[in-house]
């Protein structure tokens, strides 16, 4: 069996993060020992995903506090860099969620708050388990218990999650149930969280899969290749729309014309309920050069002008099911969450 990957890890009181930017060519751990480091680490997606998003900012509020006294610094810094830390992506709600969830028992001290960020941490690790089992139960109620083709986009696993992954961890589960023929993996451009991350986990679990452009997907899907398609979600609205790495709208319409499931698969950590609808969401621009640059060489003429999100929100009518680790949310059939 090969060894579980650990994106996240607290070690001799330090946080350990694995450097995604550098995989599957090379396996490399970075020890976080500021608040700016990990501001950094986010940013540049050292560390990316949703739910493990949110177990980063768990342990950046005790590194805070770490800092906060070898520095000296008054309430108000440490304040600004909590507030710094939590803005520090904005569409991924599980990264606020987390921050502020920490932060509000401040004055328990360090220790407390180090127990609370393993806590929040195991809390993820089952909550994969819950998705798995949900996600799989759904698949084999509406398509039959038999082998199935799936369709995935970004990287929804253990890289993402302190455990089996959401949409990877139901096909995870699925895969132990005997039902994975193969896995479509969407290469997920602009930096292919598919092709280098999904396809890495995929192959050291031994499920079978394909690499393919995202651009390949609406074929894949409108010829009968797929007979389900499963995304993760970086924020969910109360009425189910739901924000996920950009091109997953564009999976979800051609399943909506195939009459195949599109299933959400996310930790309840990721529905923000403060929000009604998908037009609240802040979806993240990123940087021209993540285009116009591919590693390291200019692909692009000099001064071109790009359009970048991050993410886009796929509307709840063309979603089948939102699965968390609580229940199978039937957006379809008109349930909100
Ligand atoms: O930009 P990323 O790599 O952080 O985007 C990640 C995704 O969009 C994932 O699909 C999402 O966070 C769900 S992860 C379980």
């Amino acid at each position: 069996m090969s060894t579980p990957i650990k994106a996240i890890d607290w070690k001799n009181e330090k946080l350990v993060l694995l450097d995604q930017t550098l995989l599957p060519v090379e396996e490399s751990y970075i020890t976080i020992e500021t608040i700016q480091a990990l501001i950094t680490a986010i940013q540049r997606l050292v560390v990316r995903g949703a739910p493990v998003l949110g177990v980063a900012g768990a342990y950046g509020v005790v590194i805070a506090l770490d800092q906060a006294a070898q520095e000296n610094w008054t309430p108000a810094q440490l304040e600004q860099a909590l507030d710094d830390l939590r803005d520090a992506r904005p569409t991924a709600v599980n990264l606020a969620w987390a921050v502020e969830k920490i932060r509000k028992d401040i004055a328990r001290g360090r220790d407390f708050i180090l127990a609370s960020a393993h806590e929040l941490a195991l809390e993820d690790l089952r909550s994969c388990i819950g998705m798995g089992n949900n996600g799989a139960d759904w698949l084999v109620r509406e398509l039959g218990a038999r082998s199935l083709t799936l369709l995935t986009h970004c990287n929804t696993g253990s890289l993402a999650t302190t455990g089996t992954g959401t949409a990877l961890g139901v096909i995870r589960e699925m895969h132990t149930r005997g039902f994975v023929k193969e896995v479509y993996a969407d290469e997920s451009r602009p930096l292919l969280q598919g092709a280098r991350l999904t396809a890495w986990e995929l192959m050291k679990s031994g499920i079978p899969h394909l690499i393919q452009p995202d651009s390949a997907a609406a074929m894949a899907i409108l010829s009968g290749r797929i007979d389900a398609a499963l995304i993760g979600a970086d924020r969910i609205a109360r009425n189910g729309d739901s924000a996920n790495k950009i091109g997953s709208l564009s999976i979800a319409l051609a399943c909506h014309e195939a009459g195949i499931p599109f299933l959400v698969v996310a930790p309840e950590s990721s529905v923000d309920r403060s929000i009604e609808t998908g037009a609240d969401i802040t979806i993240e621009i990123r940087g021209d050069e993540e285009l116009t640059f591919f590693k390291g060489i200019q692909i692009s003429p000099i001064g071109a002008r790009t359009f970048n999100p991050a993410f886009d929100v796929t509307p709840a009518k063309y979603i089948s099911a939102v699965i968390t680790e609580i229940q199978a949310y039937e957006i379809a059939k008109g349930e909100t969450l």
